[in-house]
């Protein structure tokens, strides 16, 4: 089956056909830059177009930022608030003029990296990490999701962790390498202490370098870099899609 994936990010989308019987990417990926103010029509127009670039009249999968339940959105902590208790289904079928299916940005990546990626075959817990705008997580147990994990809302002096070790939150405190994977490790140790993975996989774009940061890192777990780097999220959206439509 060959399902258009698209990524709804902080501040772009990203999309390609896939194939998803094998994961393989069959177009250069396309971007399109977004605003995190754009309304639920807005997004929905947003993706039309990215529909269009490909000429696509097929299935559509979207990865988005929140707690995704079946069609509706339940939070949406760094897009639009009208996002929350949306169809969003419904509303982007209605815009885009085909069918669309919804999971969570990360557990699509994370779906992506358990099928073909740094995941595959590899039996007990499995925590991906994104590493993005937020913090997006996705728990495995032998290659079985469990959805809307949200550990970027785990709390540290009253705020997600996200604010602190986010790649924007990397950025907008100016930390280096050394000082971000210092607070990336403690975080990381926290959820250990909760969920004790067997790997953990970091993803989003700050782990194409992961040279930099992995041998700061302070935990006990075994870390890789996701395979499908940034594409992961639009191979998991299409990857989803094609299960649930
Ligand atoms: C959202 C998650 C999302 C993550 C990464 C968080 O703020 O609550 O649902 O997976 O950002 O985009």
């Amino acid at each position: 089956m060959k399902v258009l994936g698209i990524d709804i990010g902080g501040t772009s989308l990203k999309g390609a056909p896939v194939d998803t019987k094998t994961g393989e990417v069959l177009a250069p990926g396309h971007r399109l830059e977004t605003s995190a103010r754009l309304s639920p029509a807005d997004m929905g127009a947003a993706l039309a177009r990215m529909a269009a670039h490909f000429d696509w009249k097929g299935p559509v999968g979207v990865g988005f930022p929140g707690v995704v339940q079946g069609p509706y959105l339940r939070t949406s902590a760094n897009l639009h608030p009208d996002f929350v208790g949306l169809d969003a289904a419904a509303e982007f079928e209605r815009i885009v003029g085909a069918e669309v299916s919804l999971v969570n940005d990360a557990d699509a990546a994370g779906l992506a990296e358990a099928t073909f990626g740094a995941g595959r075959d590899v039996k007990g817990a499995v925590l991906m990490l994104t590493f993005g705008t937020g913090v997006g997580s996705a728990l495995f147990i032998d290659g079985l999701l469990y959805p809307n994990s949200e550990f970027g809302h785990l709390k540290k002096d009253g705020q997600s962790w996200e604010k602190f070790v986010s790649g924007a939150a990397k950025e907008r405190r100016g930390l280096d390498y050394p000082a971000w994977a210092a607070d990336v490790s403690e975080y990381i140790r926290e959820l250990e202490d909760l969920v004790w993975p067997d790997l953990v996989i970091a993803g989003g774009g700050i782990s194409a370098d992961h040279d930099k940061w992995f041998p700061h890192l302070k935990i006990r777990s075994r870390i890789v870099p996701a395979q499908f780097r940034n594409d992961a999220g639009i191979v998991g959206a299409a990857l989803h899609a094609a299960r649930a439509l």
